[in-house]
């Protein structure tokens, strides 16, 4: 039932073929050391392993960056959604209202219909600790404490969120995406709690937020070294992509 989006530039639309990101991801075991070289069937494995394409070698960076992530993931901990909601409705006044914009610069108020908890309380956490500078956000999140933050975070990941549950838009790709997708989700949807889901999000907030881990506005230990490798031309491509996959959803108060 799902349609393709429009792909922001269709002279970059490469096919998918599942069995080679499973060849591509088993190269990258080899190379982090995860699984041991095959010794037995040499000249298959050979076969198999020697076209080393460009993609390949991006995918191996990636999938280091992933491993090198997964060891550094925060812990965080699961809040109480009821105890959040009080919190949680002075949120909505932004967050519920479909297409609301944040006065200067002029991009609309990021969804959160469908995001997932952890991530809500790493992003509120970053708001409050000063890896990430929107005042009006900073204000919010600097008189929660972590339980409240972990509360308001449980409640807004309870309401919304059925398109992301229902697996967003299948069978596109982007080729500049594929380097985003190892975090991502191959659907734009976060397979990771901590991770963001970018599918369906406003395209000005996307963009925003990658300017601001380019030019160190924003900080990350893992996406600031990512979005300093998007080429400069690739930057608003991927922000229109992601932002037209089926996702997020602005939260309707429940
Ligand atoms: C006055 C409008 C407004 C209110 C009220 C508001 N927000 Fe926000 N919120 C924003 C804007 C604008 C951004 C994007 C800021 C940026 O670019 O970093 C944002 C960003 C966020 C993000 C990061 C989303 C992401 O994808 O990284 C979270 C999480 C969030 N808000 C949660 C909350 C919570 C929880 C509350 C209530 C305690 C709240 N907001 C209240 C306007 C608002
Ligand atoms: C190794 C994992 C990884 C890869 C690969 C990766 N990201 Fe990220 N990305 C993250 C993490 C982790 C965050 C959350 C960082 C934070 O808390 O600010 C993030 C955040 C983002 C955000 C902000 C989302 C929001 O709601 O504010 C955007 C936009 C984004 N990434 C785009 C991309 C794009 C485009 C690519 C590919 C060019 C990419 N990412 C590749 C891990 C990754």
């Amino acid at each position: 039932m799902n349609t393709a989006p429009e792909n922001p530039d269709a002279s970059m639309r490469v096919a998918v073929d599942p069995a080679r990101v499973l060849e591509i991801g088993a190269e990258c075991h080899y190379h982090s050391g995860l699984i041991r070289r095959p010794v037995s069937s040499r000249g298959l494995e050979q076969t198999k392993y020697q076209v080393i394409t460009n993609m390949k070698i991006v995918a191996s960076a990636t999938m280091l960056l992933l491993a090198a992530a997964l060891f550094a993931q925060p812990a965080f901990a699961a809040g109480d959604a009821a105890a959040g909601k009080e919190i949680g409705y002075t949120c909505l006044g932004c967050h519920g209202i479909e297409g609301y914009r944040n006065a200067y610069p002029s991009y609309r108020v990021p969804k959160l219909g469908g995001q997932k908890a952890g991530y809500l309380e790493i992003a509120l956490k970053g708001y409050r600790d000063g890896t990430r500078k929107h005042p009006t956000m900073v204000a919010h999140a600097s008189s929660l404490s972590d339980q409240q933050i972990e509360d308001v975070a449980a409640y807004l990941a309870s309401i919304g969120g059925e398109t992301v549950a229902e697996g967003g838009t299948q069978g596109t790709s982007f080729d500049k995406a594929a380097a985003c997708t190892a975090c991502h989700g191959q659907n734009g949807i976060s397979v990771n709690a901590v991770w963001p889901t970018l599918a369906g999000q406003y395209q000005d907030y996307l963009l925003n937020a990658l300017t601001q881990y380019r030019d160190g506005t924003r900080t990350d230990p893992v996406m600031s070294a990512q979005a300093t490798m998007i080429a400069e031309e690739d930057v608003a491509k991927l922000a229109l992509y992601f932002s037209r996959l089926k996702g997020l959803e602005t939260t309707k108060p429940d």
